[in-house]
């Protein structure tokens, strides 16, 4: 069973992703924390994020490896480490280039395909599992979402404007919605989500009681 989560930055995926997948005892695969530990990869390599031909090179060295919430670069771990602004700054571009999509997507497939999982990215429903049991699409105001991230990244230690999160957001948004490699787009067949005003608690029922009233797909 693939119960795929896309949405935008702060729509609150990586939490509902992680709380629907314990209630349901399944695996979880944040496919953010792939194309963060690539662009993390592009980063210590003194490489432009945004040469697509630099970063194809380095591609064949980058080995990303996942062991349920703990993501590793080229055995190192690196969970923490992708979360940092250097990282959210230059992700947008690496994760639009072809061959960092087509390696990450085969990927995906193959953990995907070997266990019950919930998937959360910007694609999972529309092009790496277009076939997906559930697919939910996330939203949320631009405001909300800011306030959010301003809050996860003060619990990293990191201490950033609401204006600087509020732009940081919105350019990912723009680059994200607008690139010609699989954008961010609702599938036609997902459930949207609005979670502005719900509690991680509610959206994580909204899924739940989705998945469990359908009980013949497991
Ligand atoms: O969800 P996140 O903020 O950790 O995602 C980081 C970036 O990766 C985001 O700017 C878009 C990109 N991404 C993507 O292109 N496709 C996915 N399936 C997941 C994330």
């Amino acid at each position: 069973m693939i119960i795929a989560i896309d949405g935008p930055a702060g729509s609150g995926k990586t939490t509902t992703a992680r709380e629907v997948a314990r209630r349901l005892g399944i695996a979880r695969l944040d496919t953010g924390a792939m194309y963060r530990a690539i662009t993390l990869g592009v980063l210590e390599a003194g490489l432009d994020p945004q040469d697509s031909n630099a970063v194809e090179d380095l591609l064949d060295s980058l080995q990303v490896d996942m062991e349920g919430d703990r993501i590793f670069l080229n055995g190192k771990e690196v969970t923490d480490r992708i979360r940092l602004s250097d990282v959210t700054e230059a992700v947008s571009p690496v994760s639009a280039m072809k061959a960092v999509r087509e390696k990450m997507v085969s990927l995906q497939r193959e953990i995907g395909l070997k266990q019950d999982c919930v998937v959360d990215g910007r694609d999972i429903g529309t092009v790496v599992f277009p076939d997906a049991d559930y697919k939910f699409f996330l939203v949320a105001d631009t405001r909300v979402r800011a306030e959010r991230r301003l809050k996860e990244q003060a619990d990293k230690g990191e201490n950033l404007s609401l204006d600087e999160v509020t732009r940081q957001i919105e350019m990912r948004d723009r680059m994200d919605s607008s690139r010609d490699q699989s954008p961010l787009k609702k599938a036609d067949d997902a459930i949207e989500i609005n979670t502005s005003n719900l509690t991680i608690d509610q959206q994580v029922q909204r899924i739940i009681d989705k998945v469990e009233s359908n009980p013949n797909v497991t």
